[in-house]
This record gives C-alpha cells, structure tokens and sequence, in this order.
C-alpha cells in the first residue's frame, strides 16, 4: 500500500470507502437480506461518523484557521456552515435507518422497513454525493501547501489519520492492523 501523504488523498480516499461500504449496503437491500443490510448499515454509519468526526475536529478548524484575515473567510465559513448541516442531515437520517432496521428484527415487517431503508439511504447518497463534491473541489483543495505550510499541513495529516482510525469498540475487528 503507498503511503498517502496528503490530507486531500487521505480523505477522498475515505469518501471513495464509503461509496464501496454504501453500496454494499443496498446490495443486501436488494437481495432482501435484512441482517446484512443492518451490518452492512451500521458499518457504513460507524465509518461515515468516523469520516464527519475527523472533519469537524481537525480538517474544519485547521481551514477556518488558514482562512481567517483573508478575502475568501467569509465565503469559506458560510460553506463550513452549510457542510456541517449536511453532515448532521446524514446521521440523523442514517440513525433513523438504523432504528426501523432495529425493529425488523423484533417485530418482523421485512419487506417494507427495506423499501423504508431503502429511501432513507437513497436520500443520504443524493446528498453525499454534492457534499463530497464540495469539499473535495473547494475545502480539500485548502490543505495545500498554498494555504498551510509544511508542518501544520503534517500535525492535520497525523490527526486525520488519527481520528479515522479510531473505530467504534464493536468494530475493532475491522480496523487496519
Ligand atoms: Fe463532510
Ligand atoms: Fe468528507
């Protein structure tokens, strides 16, 4: 595996992760396999969680701050703003998900809690897809050596990295060695 030096590749390489995980999950949808369309679920949220908490915690405030006194801040904010509003969209949506799934397993009710997931999720990606956009084309880009120098560009790489490898204890088993 090469070593991946960048913030920007380190984070798209997430969200092309996350595409995969997602699609799994409407694989299991599809093939009306509930139990798996809820790990495939909850992993995919687990990630997706572990992907929003390195970016509010470190790539956010690492922008905001390369930004602040210029002529872009205001525009740059707004835009965190907007991003920070999608992300909460996505996990509230997904927990909604994760609840019907929940209930399938108690009180039965396959076929419709699927088409319900099924919906929930398409709206997510529909969103995902502009949000990942946005951020690869005009937030990533302001990881570069233009607007952090080398070492605060290196502490955000290491802290990024950091944040996406904390998995949830029920998923330790999925973590890279
Ligand atoms: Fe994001
Ligand atoms: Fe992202």
């Amino acid at each position: 595996m090469t070593r991946i030096s960048k913030v920007h590749e380190c984070l798209e390489d997430d969200h092309a992760e996350l595409d995969v995980l997602v699609a799994n999950t409407f694989d299991a949808i599809e093939a009306a396999d509930a139990r798996k369309a809820f790990e495939d679920l909850d992993y995919f949220w687990a990630r997706l969680g572990m992907h929003i908490r390195a970016e509010h915690l470190r790539l956010f405030p690492a922008v905001r701050k390369a930004a602040a006194g210029s002529a872009e801040h205001d525009g740059i904010s707004k835009m965190l703003e907007q991003l920070r509003e999608d992300h909460d969209f996505f996990m509230t949506e997904l927990a909604r998900a994760i609840k019907a799934m929940r209930l399938v397993f108690s009180f039965g009710n396959e076929a419709e809690t699927l088409t319900i997931v099924r919906g929930l999720l398409e709206g997510v990606v529909e969103r995902l897809k502009v949000h990942n956009q946005i951020e690869e084309e005009q937030i990533y880009t302001l990881t570069g050596e233009a607007f952090l120098d080398a070492g605060a560009a290196e502490e955000l790489l290491a802290s990024v990295r950091m944040e996406l490898a904390r998995y949830p204890n029920r998923f330790l088993d999925r973590a890279p060695a």
